[in-house]
């Protein structure tokens, strides 16, 4: 085993801007707190919420590193005060509120999980953030059952692509929205029984006709805006409409009648700012429900571009353009 350094590269924001105000820096390498593990980091995801931050719009919660960096995947290389639920070498992901586009990075053990068999350390580290997203949302909060018609706004985004492939799995009726016929193709490969493409066709339409009228079941809105009113009228009586993020804004005139008259319910969170044991929740489940299927093969983070961490600044042009696919990834 390798020393550990006093310090490390990690990826910094000078001032709140665009993608050039990502510069590498030279940091310490972090300690591991109580029951927290120190991560040799191989690869880390890059996510939406990481261009908000650097753009000033989404601080991290009190206590994490200012280093962007929602997920990893590494090899422990230290242990803090009572940690033992791995040991040092084991090949593991996990989720941190901060610090994850750095050589090193600490995570609390309860929010890491064995990196799945069989997946390269790329595809472990485009894990954590949006499973753990999708299944506190789709399954805990959304409660999307076998049978149900699940629709996902942004099918072909990182959380999207999660979301198709883990509502089919456990037996949905998958719907998705994409902007472009490629993006909904890729949706339809990854599982999707209908891939709408939201600026040729009425989304709302195509729900109603893809469930004979009825409305969908379980809908996650990452666009919210307009969007609001009009999952109102895509969704089933009694059907659930889950916010995770408000690309188009969080204000609208919306039609409450059909709240009422529909019985719906319309929830969301958030997953950063939650607490260590809310996440190591989540965690648990998803190890006993999920790691089976994704060392099974039965679903896959969709990487689509990797670049050096050096390089973080290129990997948020990428996700502004929208270009993407699936997962952006930095290599250390
Ligand atoms: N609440 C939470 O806990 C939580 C956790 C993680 C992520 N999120 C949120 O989930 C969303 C997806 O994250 P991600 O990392 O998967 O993102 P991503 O891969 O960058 O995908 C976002 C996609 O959304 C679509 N989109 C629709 N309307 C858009 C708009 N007005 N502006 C930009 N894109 C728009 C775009 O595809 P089209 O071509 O189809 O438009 C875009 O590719 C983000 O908003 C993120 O903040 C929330």
């Amino acid at each position: 085993m390798t020393a550990i350094p006093q310090t490390m590269t990690a990826i910094g924001i000078s001032t709140p801007g665009g993608p050039e105000v990502l510069k590498p820096e030279t940091r310490p390498v972090p300690q591991p707190g109580a029951g927290e593990i120190l991560v040799a980091v191989a690869a880390a995801g890059v996510n939406r919420p990481d261009v908000l931050q650097r753009q000033g719009g989404y601080n991290p919660p009190p206590g994490a590193s200012d280093i962007p960096g929602l997920e990893i995947a590494g090899t422990v290389v230290a242990l803090g005060e009572g940690a033992k639920r791995f040991a040092i070498g084991d090949k593991v992901c996990g989720l941190v509120a901060g610090g994850g586009y750095a050589q090193y990075t600490v995570v609390h053990e309860s929010n890491a999980l064995p990196a799945p068999k069989g997946l390269s350390p790329t595809e472990a580290g485009a894990i954590p953030e949006t499973y753990f997203t999708v299944w506190t949302n789709v399954f805990q909060r959304g409660r999307l059952q076998t049978g149900e018609s699940f629709l996902v706004h942004g099918g072909s985004s990182g959380i999207g692509t999660t979301a198709i492939q883990l509502a089919k799995a456990f037996g949905a009726t998958v719907l998705a929205t994409a902007g472009s016929d490629e993006k909904c193709r890729a949706c339809r490969e990854l599982g999707a029984d209908h891939a709408i493409n939201y600026r040729a066709e009425d989304f709302v339409a195509a729900a109603k006709a893809a469930t004979d009228g009825r409305g969908v079941n379980l809908i996650l809105d990452m666009v919210g805006g307009d969007y609001i009113d009009r999952n109102y009228e895509a969704a089933a009586d009694q059907g659930r409409i889950v916010q995770i993020a408000f690309l188009n804004g969080p204000k609208a005139t919306v039609n409450f009648s059909r709240l009422m008259l529909k019985r719906l319910t319309h929830t969301g969170s958030t997953l950063r700012p939650r607490t260590v044991a809310e996440k190591a929740a989540i965690a648990a489940e998803l190890q006993e429900k999920v790691w089976p299927l994704l060392e099974a093969g039965r679903c896959k983070p969709q990487i689509n571009a990797t670049f050096p961490l050096v390089e973080a600044a290129e990997a948020h042009r990428l996700m502004e353009s929208s270009a993407h696919i699936g997962k952006i990834v930095l290599t250390v």
